[in-house]
């Protein structure tokens, strides 16, 4: 009997041995690496779910969110995310996309920003250890990252069955008391979403590894407490001096306190709606209101409507961003006048703890992307917050400077991307050059095609 005959005839648990070995080369697939990452190695047993997992590759659209909204260069200046920031799009450019990221440009930032986007991490974070795997830089394990986010980043290798594969988000479900194995159908499903699309950080004492903050609990009251009793921030923002802490994408806290989440109408009713009469689930993750018709109609009756509902939200929350956007522009800026008359720390720290708090709460309700459907309340909640807490540092700032008779401040012009970069000192020719040798010199030596989906003519 063949090798491929005999695959022919195994169970699903025999293949889940077998895509540890690389005994199924050769048999008329794609060549394939000895691990259950690799995503190709699942389409002989499960073609119907790899067929429409591959289809994400059709939702290339994205924005330029930098562009959109040139105040977030001046609200990041000082991060990575001032250089770069798209919406996202679908999971099959996961790998490409971070990987041509400026954010990314030089490659040396930590491995752990692959932790993500490909279904290869698991065996790499077996193979060196957590702390191991983000203790190296992000070029170095470039070539081991094959496959963008696929089969085994929710699935036991070779089954149907769902699983968290990352440590951390079996911890952090732990911390909020939600264990992964405690958890009907529904919300196991969205958990397995919820390993990446929530807000983290990187532990600098422990190699630079992931960790979901969520010690306390996983609202942005809860988090900030952690943050702030660890004395912990992401950057020193370079305008203000102030010790910021970045929000992202905390899609599966947002939902986890909906009105949806309570019926138990998870990720994947709205993501990946609608099921083939054979039982097989729509694995193309995808916009919600494309899938309407599979998602919404069972209990929403009108379209139109609900994307009006919709539209309000985003309206509405548009709006409370633009403001809360303008004062903390302004804020940084006060705060930079006031150090340059030589206020001191005693004067100016309580300022800058209310910059830090309101651009938290800012950033937690705006990285979240599709906060208007998700939870709009948790959405305005937050910004009004925010908005109180930025006053309070302007008020607090405008003292300082009257003290000092500092009567004007300059602000940057934000009126497009290129202005706003040129506000805070981003060069990005330098930027897009030092990409390019790094995408000559490393990445064109042997990184997978998945580095490059999206990119090539
Ligand atoms: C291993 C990490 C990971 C997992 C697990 C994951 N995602 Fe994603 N998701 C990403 C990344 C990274 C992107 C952005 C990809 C890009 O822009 O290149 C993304 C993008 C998306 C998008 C935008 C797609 C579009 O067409 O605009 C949606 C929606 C989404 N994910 C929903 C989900 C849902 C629902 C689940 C669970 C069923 C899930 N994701 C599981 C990492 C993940
Ligand atoms: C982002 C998470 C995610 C990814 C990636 C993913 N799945 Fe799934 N898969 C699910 C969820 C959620 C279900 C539904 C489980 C349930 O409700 O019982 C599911 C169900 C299944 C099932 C059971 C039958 C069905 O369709 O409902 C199979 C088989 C399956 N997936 C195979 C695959 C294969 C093969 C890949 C890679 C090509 C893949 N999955 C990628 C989350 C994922
Ligand atoms: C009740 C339906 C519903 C549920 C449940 C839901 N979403 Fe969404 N989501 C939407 C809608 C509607 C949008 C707005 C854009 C669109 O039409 O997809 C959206 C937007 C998004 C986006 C941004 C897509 C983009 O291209 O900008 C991501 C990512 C996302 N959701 C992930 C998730 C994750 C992860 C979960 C679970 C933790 C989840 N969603 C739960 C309906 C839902
Ligand atoms: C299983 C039933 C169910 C499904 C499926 C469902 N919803 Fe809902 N939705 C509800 C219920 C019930 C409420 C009211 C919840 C509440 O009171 O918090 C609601 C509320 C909403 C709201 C807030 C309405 C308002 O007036 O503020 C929006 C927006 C929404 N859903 C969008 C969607 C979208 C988009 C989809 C599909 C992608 C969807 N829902 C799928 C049951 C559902």
């Amino acid at each position: 009997m063949s090798e491929c005959s005999v695959r022919v005839l195994m169970t699903k648990r025999l293949m889940a041995l077998a895509l540890g070995s690389a005994a199924l080369v050769g048999c008329g697939q794609p060549s394939m690496t000895d691990s259950p990452g690799n995503n190709e190695a699942w389409q002989a047993t499960y073609p119907a779910e790899y067929q429409s997992w591959a289809e994400t590759e059709n939702t290339s659209a994205r924005t330029d969110l930098l562009a959109h909204r040139p105040a977030l260069v001046v609200l990041w200046a000082g991060s990575p995310y001032a250089k770069e920031f798209h919406s996202p799009r679908g999971h099959q450019f996961a790998v490409a996309d971070v990987a041509q990221t400026l954010r990314t440009a030089d490659g040396q930032g930590s491995a752990a920003c692959w932790s993500c986007k490909s279904p290869d991490v698991p065996g790499l974070m077996e193979k060196y250890g957590e702390n191991g795997f983000a203790a190296h830089t992000f070029a170095e394990l470039g070539r081991e990252v094959g496959n963008a986010v696929g089969c085994a980043d929710c699935h036991e290798p070779g089954e149907s069955t769902l699983r968290l594969s990352r440590p951390y988000a079996l911890n952090a479900m732990n911390k909020v008391k939600q264990p992964f194995e405690a958890q009907n159908a529904s919300w196991q499903a969205s958990q397995t979403c919820g390993q990446c699309h929530v807000t983290y950080y990187f532990q600098p004492e422990e190699d630079n590894k992931v960790n979901i903050p969520w010690i306390f609990g996983s609202t942005a009251d809860e988090i900030e407490r952690y943050y702030d009793t660890r004395r912990f921030y992401d950057w020193v923002h370079p305008i203000s001096g102030a010790p910021m802490v970045k929000a992202r994408h905390p899609e599966y806290e947002h939902w986890s306190r909906s009105g949806h989440a309570k019926l138990d109408v998870g990720c994947v009713d709205c993501h990946m709606a609608g099921q083939s009469a054979e039982g097989m689930h729509n694995h193309k993750v995808s916009g919600a209101m494309a899938q309407y018709e599979q998602a919404c109609q069972g209990c929403h009756q009108d379209e139109a409507e609900l994307a009006q509902t919709l539209a309000q939200h985003k309206a509405a929350i548009d709006e409370a961003r633009t403001e809360v956007e303008g004062l903390l522009i302004q804020a940084h800026y006060e705060a930079q006048a006031a150090w340059a008359a030589e206020a001191n720390w005693h004067e100016m720290n309580s300022a800058l703890m209310d910059i830090r708090h309101a651009q938290w709460r800012w950033d937690f309700a705006t990285s979240s992307h599709g906060i208007h459907a998700h939870n709009p309340e948790e959405g305005m909640a937050l910004l009004t917050v925010a908005l109180q807490q930025v006053k309070m540092a302007r008020a607090k700032l405008a003292q300082v400077l009257a003290e000092r008779g500092v009567d004007s401040v300059d602000y940057p012009d934000v009126s497009s991307k290129e202005t706003a970069q040129a506000a805070v000192d981003i060069d990005l020719p330098a930027l897009q050059q030092q990409k390019q040798r790094f995408i000559e010199q490393q990445m064109a030596n042997g990184w997978p095609e998945a580095a490059m989906r999206g990119y090539q003519e």
